[in-house]
């Protein structure tokens, strides 16, 4: 008797193959609710007390998508900064959310949230105080600068690391005095994945592969995305920002997208460095 796949027999449950036939023991008291033990039966034997037995729908024939289209879709996902002024439908948003639920989570714990804006004065005045964070951020480098200078610290990593983010942020602020939105880039939909940060389990890695899947099934609705770490940055920094957006207590935001039609087309693919990988 060998496991089909990697399963300790002292946790949950296990499912085993012994002379052509497949056993399982499951223990519904401490189970994941993962569903596994139900999508590999192929003579429907088992029920499962805590699941929708009618929430399995049969795999007929698994989707199969051309190896090289699949790898230009993902190769062409690109950063989207410029928006078409078009609401994104609801019951498109609706579909995106349903994407969303079949996200892996870590323990199987499906406890990612999701806060979608469509309100233009609220992304605006959270665009606002993203910039008023980043002017903080920018003077608290400034200083840094100045006292590694004086202490004949210009060429260390710190300094150069420093410049970049000093140029990064002021590139911002002058954008937002411009007239323009260098946070949301007026995108008619901004997501806000959130989680409780104390929970067991994978709130965060949960956040970011939610909305990866999201931003990858997006593009086939017409739609584009871009990340917007600055914004967790003044969530997780700035309580008055936190303030404004209402998480449930304890909650934290992990990853922030801006959806909406593309403005510009990507004409070109682009290079990324080699990835630095150990073979073994
Ligand atoms: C975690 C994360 C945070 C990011 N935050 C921002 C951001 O705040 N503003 C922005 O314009 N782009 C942001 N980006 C987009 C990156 O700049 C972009 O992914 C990178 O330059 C590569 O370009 P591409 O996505 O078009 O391939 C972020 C990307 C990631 C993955």
């Amino acid at each position: 008797m060998y496991p089909v796949w990697g399963v300790r027999k002292d946790l949950s449950w296990c499912i085993m193959e012994k002379d052509g036939e497949i056993r399982s023991e499951a223990n519904e008291t401490n189970c994941f609710f993962c569903g596994h033990c139900i999508a590999v039966c192929p003579t429907d034997s088992l029920l499962h007390h805590g699941l929708d037995m009618k929430a399995f729908t049969p795999i007929e024939k698994p989707v199969a998508f051309k190896e090289e289209e699949f790898f230009r879709f993902l190769r062409e996902r690109r950063s989207h900064r410029s928006y078409l002024k078009k609401k994104i439908p609801q019951e498109v948003l609706e579909k995106l959310v349903e994407a969303c639920r079949y996200a892996p989570t870590g323990s199987n714990k499906q406890k990612t949230h999701l806060l979608i804006l469509q309100n233009e004065q609220t992304i605006s005045k959270l665009s606002s105080m993203t910039i008023q964070y980043i002017e903080r951020v920018n003077g608290l480098v400034e200083r840094k600068m100045k006292k590694l200078s004086a202490e004949g610290k210009e060429d260390s990593d710190l300094y150069r690391d420093s410049i970049y983010a000093l140029s990064a942020g002021t590139g911002v602020v002058d954008r937002a005095k411009a007239g323009l939105d260098p946070i949301f880039f007026w995108a008619p939909a901004v997501f806000i994945f959130h989680s409780d940060s104390k929970r067991f389990g994978t709130p965060h890695d949960d956040c970011v592969i939610a909305a990866q899947t999201i931003t990858l099934y997006a593009r086939t609705l017409g739609l584009e995305s871009c990340y917007i770490g600055a914004f967790m940055a003044a969530a997780f920094y700035d309580p008055s920002v936190m303030e404004e957006i209402h998480l449930p207590p304890k909650h934290q935001v992990y990853s922030v997208l801006t959806l909406g039609y593309p403005g510009q087309t990507y004409l070109k693919d682009v290079d990324r460095k080699p990835l630095t990988v150990r073979w073994e």
